[in-house]
Formats: structure tokens, sequence, C-alpha cells
């Protein structure tokens, strides 16, 4: 028997990444951040100079990455988080996410280091596509949403970046876009999954609505 596994999936700033991170804590369970293995194929890339067209070498890529609960590693180190979270990366994972054949490689990534996290008592794995294809039998799927104006107000806050709040809320909308209208696991709630609009949410307010949640789940378990 394996513990909790819950999922949080969502667009740029709807509030995964911090709901996510608050939940597991509170539950005493791992936090899975799926798109920073997403992210290091990115990083990768960049520095390597692939195309974000070239899926065979992309997918090569994947290979060297691997997701577990102290985070995203390249050929077994782990990869800085500022690393991760540059503007250029964040848009390069968005576009080279798209490929089926690089899914697929971080689709095996994703389920073993779930597969560990449930053995150790349970997880909040966040992503896109991880109610809907990655973890379709999890105990718990929430989709976190909220308006773009708001997401892009979030980010620029967040990243000190107030000032290009109109290039912060353009490169979110491509990305929701790219992310939304790929075809393979595009980003789209799971029929069996808890839609939260966060626009009108504090992020403490958000918490305790999937805190709640979690803990109905686990007393019907
Ligand atoms: O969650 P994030 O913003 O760090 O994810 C970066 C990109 O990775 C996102 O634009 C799309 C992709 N991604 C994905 O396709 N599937 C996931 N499960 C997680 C991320």
């Amino acid at each position: 028997m394996g513990g909790l596994l819950i999922t949080i999936d969502g667009p740029a700033g709807s509030g995964k990444s911090s709901v996510a991170r608050a939940v597991a804590e509170r539950l005493g369970v791992v936090n899975l951040n799926t798109g920073a293995a997403y992210r290091a194929v990115a990083l990768l890339a960049l520095r390597d100079g692939v195309s974000f067209d070239d899926a065979t070498r992309l997918a090569r890529l994947a290979r060297t990455v691997d997701l577990d609960p102290e985070g995203v590693k390249i050929d077994g180190r782990p990869v800085p988080d500022p690393e991760l979270r540059t503007p250029e990366v964040s848009a390069a994972a968005s576009k080279i996410s798209a490929h089926p054949e690089l899914r697929e490689v971080l689709l095996t990534v994703q389920r073993r280091a779930a597969e560990i996290a449930r053995g150790r008592g349970g997880a909040v794995v966040e992503g896109r596509d991880i109610g809907t294809v990655v973890l379709p039998d999890a105990d718990l799927k929430i989709f976190l949403s909220a308006a773009p104006e708001e997401r892009a107000r979030r980010r620029a806050v967040q990243s000190g970046r107030e000032g290009e709040l109109d290039r912060i809320r353009r490169a979110i909308e491509t990305r929701d876009r790219q992310d939304s209208e790929r075809e393979v696991s595009p980003l789209r709630p799971a029929s069996d999954a808890v839609v939260l609009d966060t626009t009108g949410l504090t992020l403490d307010g958000a918490i305790s609505k999937v805190l709640e949640l979690a803990h109905e789940t686990r007393s019907r378990a």
C-alpha cells in the first residue's frame, strides 16, 4: 500500500507551484515539480544549440534527465533552480514540450518518480498533464486556473519585474496557447478533476481549499 497521490495541473501563474509546495509540506509528503524536467531538457537544448524542432536529439537529451523527490538532475547532478527559471528556458520548455518523442521519455521519468514518492508516503505532483496522462489513477486531481491578467501580475510580482507586466502577459498567453493547442497531452482538466479558479483567492485560500479536498479524500480511502 502506498500513500496518497494528488495531482495539480494548470497554466503558468495559476498558483500551481506555490499551492503544491505548501500542500505537500502540510501533508508531510513529497512535492514533484514535473515542469522542472521539461525545463532541464530546454536548458540542455539551449546550451548545446539543439534545434527546438529536432525531436530525436531532444528525446536523447531527455534521457540524461531524472526527477526524484529532491528535484531534477542532469546526468545525476542536481540542477540549481535559478538556471531553470529564466524567461529563455520558460519559452523553450513550452516549445519543446510539443514533441511526443520527448514527452514519452519524460513520461517514464515522471511515473518512476511518482512511484518512489508513493512508496515514501505519497506525493503532490504538479504539471500540465499529470491528471490526464501521467497519473490517471491518482487519488485526487486538482486543476487550478486564473484569469491571464492575474497570472501575469503574480509572475511579475514574484520575479520583481513589475515594469515588464505587458511582456510577461504576452509570454504567458503564448505559452497558454502552445500548451493548450498541442496535439499530444494538451493542457486541460481531467474529466474527474476538481477545477479551482484562483483569480479571486489568496494563496492561503487556495491552499486551504486543496487541503480540505485532500483530507476528504484521505478519509474516504
Ligand atoms: O510548470 P512549468 O511552467 O515549470 O512548465 C514549463 C513547461 O513545461 C510548460 O510550459 C509546458 C511543459 N510541461 C508539460 O508540457 N507537461 C508537464 N507535465 C509539465 C510541464
